[in-house]
């Protein structure tokens, strides 16, 4: 068992070898023809639709069972052209993982990258730990105070497990209270993998986002000073449910405008209810702060759900509601939150429907 970890350990996509080499067999009987013989697409087939290449080291982020249901299911099923052809049964369960585990070894360095199987369905409070070619639009909604905060998420890779980050969040409207409209402190980040098991199910990133002071303060939108935010942020598969966690830091670098605050968020994700990739998927999240200066602790109950929108499953919509539990006194308004991801890693927005 031990050893198996390590060889996982030491290459996800290439240390089973005899895997390897079962997979090529089927690939070259059955998939080389459109494929080709160095997973890129074979030149000399003549098709409208071209295959994505499997050497380009982005395919890494797809899930080895998407891989599986479209060879088993066919292009169609997943929002793909019908050219991809549904083998059904053609293959028994060890040739189908098998020639999957083939399709890996044609990005050269698919060793250092952690695997789509990592890439857990984000949540609606608790930031990811995997590396997203991804924009994010999110809402949180607070009826009671009148309030709408809106917030641009652009994520993209560099390399095998960089990513960076830019945020934009905006008030579209004054709220009762009076805090004006306009945009707020805008969110630099980079994130690193620092650490992922593929055998296990879990992966660790850390990073620092840096929040500049590019709202207006007098509208209450921004602190008036850069907070710098360390953070760790940590995902782990148990069985098909998920847990996600995400720890963070704020510094501000002026610390008469805003204090240390300490924050967390978990969530766990229940199975989902049909494919892991597109169905429903329930969660529940517990997210707070912490700020020892003022000894405030706020803390806020998060039940959401989220589901694919087409059928590649790279367009996601999940909508939920947070109930604050702290602090104890004074009013605890309802919140409503939601959002829209489009992973542009996986393609153009309006493929795979
Ligand atoms: C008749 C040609 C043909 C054959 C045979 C074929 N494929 Fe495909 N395959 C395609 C085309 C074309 C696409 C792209 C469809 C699209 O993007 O709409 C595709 C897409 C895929 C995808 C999805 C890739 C992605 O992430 O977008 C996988 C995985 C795949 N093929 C695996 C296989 C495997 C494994 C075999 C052999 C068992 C195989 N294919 C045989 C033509 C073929």
């Amino acid at each position: 068992m031990s050893l198996l970890a390590l060889a996982l350990l030491a290459g996800w996509a290439t240390s089973n070898t005899a895997q390897i080499a079962k997979g090529r067999e089927v690939y070259e009987t059955a998939c080389i023809l459109c494929h080709g013989k160095d997973g890129a697409g074979n030149p000399e087939w003549e098709s409208e639709i071209r295959p994505v290449s499997f050497a380009d080291c982005g395919t890494t982020a797809e899930p080895s069972a998407l891989w599986k249901s479209v060879v088993v299911n066919g292009g169609p099923k997943h929002g793909l052209a019908d050219v991809m052809p549904a083998f059904g049964e053609a293959f028994p369960p060890d040739e189908l993982d098998a020639v999957v585990a083939y399709l890996r070894t044609f990005c050269k360095t698919a060793d250092r990258y952690p695997p789509g199987d990592l890439n857990f369905r984000r949540l609606l409070a608790t930031g990811k730990a995997f590396p997203e070619a991804e924009a994010v639009l999110k809402t949180k909604i607070v009826p009671d105070e009148g309030e709408t905060e809106m917030e641009f998420v652009y994520e993209n890779r560099l390399g095998p497990r960089f990513q960076y980050e830019l945020e934009f969040p905006v008030r579209p409207a004054a709220t009762n209270e009076g805090y004006g409209a306009g945009l707020g402190d805008v969110v630099v980040s980079g994130k690193y993998v620092l650490a992922f098991n593929p055998a296990r199910l879990r992966i660790l990133s850390g990073g620092l986002e840096a929040a500049l002071p590019t709202g207006s303060e007098k509208k209450e939108l921004g602190s008036g000073t850069t907070v710098f935010v360390p953070f760790l942020a940590f995902g782990q598969g148990i069985g098909s449910t998920v847990f996600q966690t995400k720890l963070s830091v704020e510094l501000p670098a002026n610390t008469s405008k805003a204090s240390r605050t300490f924050k967390y968020s978990v969530g766990y994700s229940l199975p989902p209810i049909g494919l892991a990739r597109t169905g429903y998927i329930a969660a529940l999240e517990l997210t707070g702060s912490y700020n020892r200066q003022n000894r405030s602790h706020e803390q806020t109950a998060v039940i959401g759900v989220s589901k694919a929108l087409n059928k590649l499953g790279h367009v996601i919509a999940s909508v939920g509601m947070g109930i604050p539990l702290r602090p104890s006194e004074g009013p605890k308004p309802k919140e409503f939150r939601a959002y829209l991801l489009w992973d542009f890693g996986d393609g153009p927005f309006w493929t795979g429907w």
